[in-house]
């Protein structure tokens, strides 16, 4: 059966953060000593009135003292569980509502920020629309989105497993590093791609389960743990730890 990219981010995110902290948690074995959000945060091209669309946790805006920056904050999610998280973010005004349909008057935002979503869309030209709409002329968008080989070999031990329905592009549409920039020159100028340099160096086995537990529905079964415990116990003892290509991108904009 196939699953949408819609309804596999309501099962992956409607009612729980915990799959999300799990992944965002598999990044602190990154190579670079600088982590993403602080990266990140380094290059947003912030100012005036600043919307984040599918914000997730909010963990960006611990990086970020908005208010010391004169920043008006909006942040977003479609998720209940999310904006749970995001009521904490303090000063931030927060409301539940889809990237494809957002509850805002034209022209009131500077910036609008989608950090790793767009995938999630069925269509992502419809929430890409709407930042438009919403974006003053002269505005900003900043998108982050992952390349095709991003968690290369998480993707093939789901696939060596016989969970193939595990790996990252098997429920997001085509909104990808490579792709990315042309949907967004479809509607913005100025298009600029900067990649993160960054890949996993993971010392243990139990990350790596934490992370294919999270991509699922169900906890994987005792039989499959095991296999995949082995296989990546195989390279840790071969190479001193798991290697995993990371592949992220940031691409802004101009409205
Ligand atoms: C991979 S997480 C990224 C969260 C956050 N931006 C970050 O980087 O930590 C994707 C987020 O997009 C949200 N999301 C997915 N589809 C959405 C939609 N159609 N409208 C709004 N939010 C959506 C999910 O609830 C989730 O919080």
């Amino acid at each position: 059966m196939t699953v949408t990219p819609s309804a596999h981010a309501v099962s992956q995110y409607a009612a729980t953060s915990g799959k999300l902290e799990a992944r965002i948690g598999l990044h602190a074995y990154g190579t670079n000593p600088q982590d993403w959000f602080s990266w990140l945060q380094e290059r947003l091209p912030l100012a005036g009135a600043v919307l984040e669309v599918g914000a997730g946790t909010g963990k960006l805006w611990r990086h970020v003292d908005h208010a010391a920056r004169g920043l008006a904050l909006t942040l977003t999610d479609f998720s209940p569980a999310m904006c749970e998280q995001l009521r904490t973010v303090p000063g931030a005004r927060v409301l539940r509502c889809d990237a494809t349909g957002l509850p805002f008057p034209d022209a009131s935002f500077d910036t609008v920020v989608a950090n790793h979503m767009l995938y999630h869309l069925d269509d992502p030209t419809v929430a890409l629309r709407e930042f438009v709409r919403v974006l003053r002329t002269g505005g900003r968008v900043a998108i982050a989105t992952n390349g095709s080989d991003h968690l290369e070999e998480l993707n093939a031990l789901a696939i060596a497993i016989g969970r193939p329905g595990l790996t990252l592009g098997a429920a997001q549409n085509d909104f990808t590093a490579e792709t990315g920039p042309a949907y967004v020159a479809r509607f913005f100028d100025q298009v600029t791609v900067e990649r993160y340099p960054c890949d996993l160096r993971i010392p243990a086995v139990e990350p790596v389960l934490a992370y294919l537990d999270s991509m699922g529905d169900e906890p994987l079964t005792r039989g499959k743990r095991s296999t995949a415990g082995r296989l990546v116990q195989d390279r840790i003892q071969a190479d001193g730890h798991f290697h995993v290509h990371k592949h992220s991108v940031l691409i802004t904009a101009c409205r």
